[in-house]
């Protein structure tokens, strides 16, 4: 009678490299940027170690150096100078991620330049969207601000553009504005399981968004549904969505698994700046291994089935990795 002895492919380091199943090549990471119009907002984030918020000039530079480490894909966010009520910095054609697209494509034509396309960092209410009368999150008026914004990113060279607002029709509404103006190659890249989520502290922080009244859990998902994420995702491809994605990313793996066996569309996940900042806690404690706990976490990630996974460990695991 034979023994089965699984542990003869551990053996060695070649061997489990021969025998690994999954490995997240920095071809398939997106780091995210932060873009600040005033100098004064520029800097690092306390709560966010080793990411900073850029100058435009900053912001060139970071991308030339993560183009060099193999990271050719950047997610845009912008901190403006001004905020009010209907987000009019959003669709400022001299806007501050207006800029920052134009002036990365200069510098890198091949770069992959990605714009968030939300209201939340330009309202000073901090919501995703403009104010009906009672203070709800308007959705068909948000739907033409969206529209409005994704037109000033298309006019500047953005080769995708992610809505991450919730917004019901988005989409549709989306595509059908880039189409009707001739800007028809520019892709989607859907936040379409975008849940409410505590993870989202860090980023709040850094972009000023967090809201001033009230909290998002009337458009963002819900914590306990996966079956509606489905949903969500399924009317988000209907639409015309090229990539949906997933978010937060750890503790949503079953969603991006359950995604990936029933939609054939590229999915990505977002690896949130909560999750960014518990472990560089961690780390910085002295408490994890930074370099083996980063490279653990990210291959969940395609292990669960994503095919692009956007983190702020982008850059470090390219200059472990690359
Ligand atoms: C904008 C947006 C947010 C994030 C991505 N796009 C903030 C939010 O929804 O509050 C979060 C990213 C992160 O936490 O790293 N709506």
């Amino acid at each position: 009678m034979i023994v089965l002895r699984p542990r003869r492919l551990r053996r060695s380091q070649v061997m489990r490299e021969l025998v690994a199943e999954h490995r997240i090549g920095v071809e398939h990471l997106v780091q995210p940027l932060f873009v600040a119009e005033r100098e004064e907002d520029t800097g690092p984030i306390e709560s966010m170690p080793g990411i900073s918020r850029h100058s435009l000039d900053a912001a060139v530079a970071e991308a030339r150096e993560l183009f060099a480490l193999g990271i050719k894909s950047v997610l845009l966010f912008g901190i403006p100078a001004s905020k009010d009520a209907a987000a009019s910095s959003s669709y400022d054609a001299n806007g501050i991620v207006q800029r920052a697209i134009a002036a990365i494509k200069a510098a890198l034509p091949e770069m992959l330049v990605i714009a968030d396309l939300c209201a939340c960092e330009y309202t000073d209410h901090g919501h995703c969207g403009v104010l009906d009368s009672e203070g709800e999150v308007d959705n068909d008026a948000t739907l033409e601000l969206l529209c409005r914004i994704a037109l000033t990113y298309a006019d500047v060279g953005a080769d995708v553009v992610a809505p991450s607002d919730m917004m019901d029709g988005r989409v549709k509404a989306i595509r059908s504005a880039l189409d009707a103006h001739g800007r028809t190659s520019i892709a989607i890249m859907a936040y379409s399981a975008k849940y409410a989520s505590a993870f989202y502290g860090p980023f709040r922080d850094a972009a000023g968004s967090t809201p001033q009244q009230g909290d998002r859990r009337g458009y963002q998902m819900d914590a306990p549904n996966a079956r509606e994420a489905m949903r969500e995702i399924a009317l988000d491809i209907a639409e015309g969505a090229d990539i949906v994605m997933v978010k937060p990313g750890l503790p949503y793996l079953d969603v991006v698994r359950a995604a990936r066996d029933r939609f054939d569309v590229p999915i990505a996940v977002y690896n949130v700046s909560g999750e960014y900042a518990m472990l560089q806690a961690a780390i910085r404690n002295g408490w994890l291994d930074g370099d083996r706990a980063v490279d653990e976490i990210l291959t969940s990630f395609v292990r669960a089935g994503a095919d692009i996974v956007i983190s702020y460990f982008a850059k470090a695991y390219a200059q472990r990795h690359g």
